[in-house]
């Protein structure tokens, strides 16, 4: 395997919950500055803590993780971490997915959480050259009138975000539920997308893809299950922002060699490899990319295609998209 190549494909990272970017070392950290009493008693029983048995094993630690974050400085020395991380790995642009009602609901304001994020996203640009779009998450187990509540506090920070998702416990939560909440973002200019077929049934897809119109599925897996739904995907090229390590973590697959990325690739659907939230499922993007490509067998030229989908399924101008292409196509003539 060539990990340079991986290393060096320029990718962009779509499905990136950015309180799942919070490491055992700052979550200590935090508790430590803001006098917060952890119910671990280490970095290391913490992180053997996350050992999960299904979603919603992993949301509990997940917002639990998050109530250390308290200031405006605690959002930016995440995501500041992150765009570390995700520049190492090769990434050149993320859309990450943020949870305001997580922080809301513990009284902290859109003016705490949304300047210590973009602070960070605006000095990635800078140092980097990494690009970013903000995606505002609504949480699928609180009601459509706390959608609505929380895309209105959005308002003063609508010119930094672009498009609405929909994450939490799926199962019983079909994306229906919200679709008034997301016409009207619509109505507002912003995107949409959805996490849907993580867990829940190819339904909760198809009501994604018809009542929410959404740009992108986030996850997916579920719509294999559905002959009907995967032409209309394949037709469509709608993305699929599939998150290996994630899957095997939550136990959507026993195994990364069960994992149906490759029959879907085969099949034509436009799949892109993203990390979910990767403090807590083992690896960022590039180790999503590697282990993916030893445990199903994956060509140097499929790893350039999830590469160039991931490009290809973002929120970039065209322009910006034929740049990164372009270097995908000579990294791939240098590799073959
Ligand atoms: N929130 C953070 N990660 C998530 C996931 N994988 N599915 C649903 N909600 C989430
Ligand atoms: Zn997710």
């Amino acid at each position: 395997m060539n990990d340079d190549f991986l290393r060096a494909l320029p990718k962009a990272e779509l499905h990136l919950h950015i309180e799942g970017s919070l490491e055992p070392e700052l979550v200590f950290r935090l508790a430590q500055k803001h006098g917060v009493t952890l119910k671990y008693p280490s970095v290391e029983a913490l992180r053997a803590a996350y050992d999960f048995s299904d979603l919603q094993s992993f949301l509990d630690i997940y917002y639990a993780g998050a109530d250390v974050l308290r200031d405006e400085q605690d959002f930016f020395d995440m995501t500041w971490a992150y765009l570390e991380r995700a520049q190492a790995d090769g990434v050149v642009h993320t859309e990450i997915f943020f949870d305001p009602q997580t922080h809301t609901a513990r009284g902290l304001g859109f003016e705490v959480f949304m300047p210590g994020m973009k602070r960070a996203l605006d000095a990635a640009r800078e140092q980097f050259g990494m690009t970013s779009r903000m995606v505002m998450c609504f949480l699928r187990h609180l009601s459509e009138e706390d959608a609505f509540a929380t895309l209105d506090a959005s308002a003063p920070y609508r010119d930094w975000i672009t498009a609405v998702g929909l994450d939490s416990s799926e199962v019983g939560h079909p994306p229906g539920k919200f679709e008034r909440v997301f016409a009207k973002a619509r109505e507002l200019g912003l995107l949409t997308v959805a996490h849907a077929g993580e867990e829940g049934p190819p339904s909760y897809v198809w009501e994604a893809l018809d009542l929410l119109k959404v740009s992108r599925i986030d996850h997916g897996v579920r719509s294999e299950e559905d002959p009907a739904l995967m032409d209309r995907l394949i037709a469509e090229r709608m993305p699929l922002t599939v998150c290996p390590l994630s899957n095997v973590k939550l136990c959507v697959y026993d195994t990364m060699a069960e994992h149906n990325l490759k029959r879907m690739l085969d099949r034509g659907v436009m799949v892109t490899i993203n990390s979910d939230d990767p403090a807590y499922f083992g690896g960022y993007v590039l180790e999503n990319f590697r282990q993916t490509q030893a445990a199903l067998a994956l060509s140097d030229a499929e790893m350039a295609r999830l590469a160039r989908n991931s490009i290809d399924a973002s929120f970039l101008p065209d322009e910006e998209k034929a740049v990164h292409s372009a270097r995908i196509d000579v990294l791939l003539a240098e590799a073959t």
